[in-house]
């Protein structure tokens, strides 16, 4: 199996770490010379990769492409490239919708969708796929969690969830930027942080079967700290606007 990347940017740069570091079985990697920077960085630390003299090379000699441009440039350029019908396209386009892809690429190739994030780096995180696909699916599944979608429309949804990640980000920064204010170091005030959300998620994942609402409420003892948080942070409306921030990002998707 030969993989085909066209765009090299931050998502190429962790979906490519994540199947070099994987049991994915494949012949080698192609990158496009965009961005020649990072496409030279993957080549020096993984074996089995390439580096194209155009994105056209890439569809010529691969099997599975990989679309991982913006959508302005995936607008300009897709139209002028000629795909081959048996090969498995995976667009990462965020606004591109699939009768959008289908029609600009024009053969009737096999074309998804999907969504990885950052943490497919270290094989972790979800990985939504649309439409669902035996072969897309285990292909994913060795690269963290996939989450099959049957409808296009159900995917925005989890579109604007990835907007939420730099607003976590933010959250620890705030957290141990606070701890650092009253004389901790930040090394060690990043390692607490960083652990302790490491911990949840874990607990959390473990917990998944079950209402999240179960962790609210075992992580609370009455009047104990945890309850003065959730019941401040409620008051203040902090978990209203994080679902208006969604409702905000979600509308932003559907306009395009
Ligand atoms: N980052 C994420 O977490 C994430 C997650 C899921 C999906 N996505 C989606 O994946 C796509 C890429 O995102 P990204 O964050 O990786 O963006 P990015 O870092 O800006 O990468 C895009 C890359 O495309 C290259 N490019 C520009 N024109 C090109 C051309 N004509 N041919 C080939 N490559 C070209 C750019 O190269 P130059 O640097 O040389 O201009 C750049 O390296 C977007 O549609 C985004 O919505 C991103």
């Amino acid at each position: 199996m030969k993989l085909g990347f066209i765009g090299t940017g931050k998502i190429t740069a962790s979906v490519v770490t994540g199947i070099s570091e994987s049991k994915i079985s494949f012949k080698k990697i192609v990158l496009s010379p965009r961005n020649k920077k990072i496409a030279k960085k993957l080549k020096n630390k993984f074996k089995k990769i390439s580096i194209a003299k155009n994105n056209q090379e890439i569809i010529n000699s691969c099997d599975w492409i990989f679309l991982a441009i913006t959508p302005t440039v995936g607008e300009k350029i897709i139209k002028n490239l000629r795909f081959k019908s048996n090969q498995i396209i995976i667009s990462f386009i965020s606004t591109m919708t699939l009768p959008q892809l289908k029609k600009t690429i024009k053969v009737k190739a096999k074309i998804f969708r999907a969504i990885p994030l950052p943490p497919i780096s270290l094989r972790k995180g979800p990985i939504p796929v649309f439409p669902s696909n035996k072969k897309v699916k285990s292909f994913f599944d060795k690269l963290g969690t996939t989450v099959e979608i049957n409808n296009e429309k159900l995917s925005k949804n989890f579109w604007a969830i990835s907007g939420m990640m730099a607003p976590f980000y933010e959250l620890l920064s705030t957290m141990t930027n606070w701890l650092v204010k009253r004389g901790v170091k930040r090394d060690k005030a990043q390692k607490y942080i960083t652990s302790l959300f490491v911990a949840l998620s874990e607990d959390a994942v473990v917990n998944s079967k079950k209402d999240l609402r179960f962790l609210v409420k075992e992580s609370q003892t009455p009047k104990g700290l945890n309850e003065q948080g959730v019941v401040e942070l409620r008051k203040a409306g902090f978990y209203k606007s994080s679902e208006k921030t969604l409702s905000s990002i979600l509308k932003r998707l559907n306009k395009v």
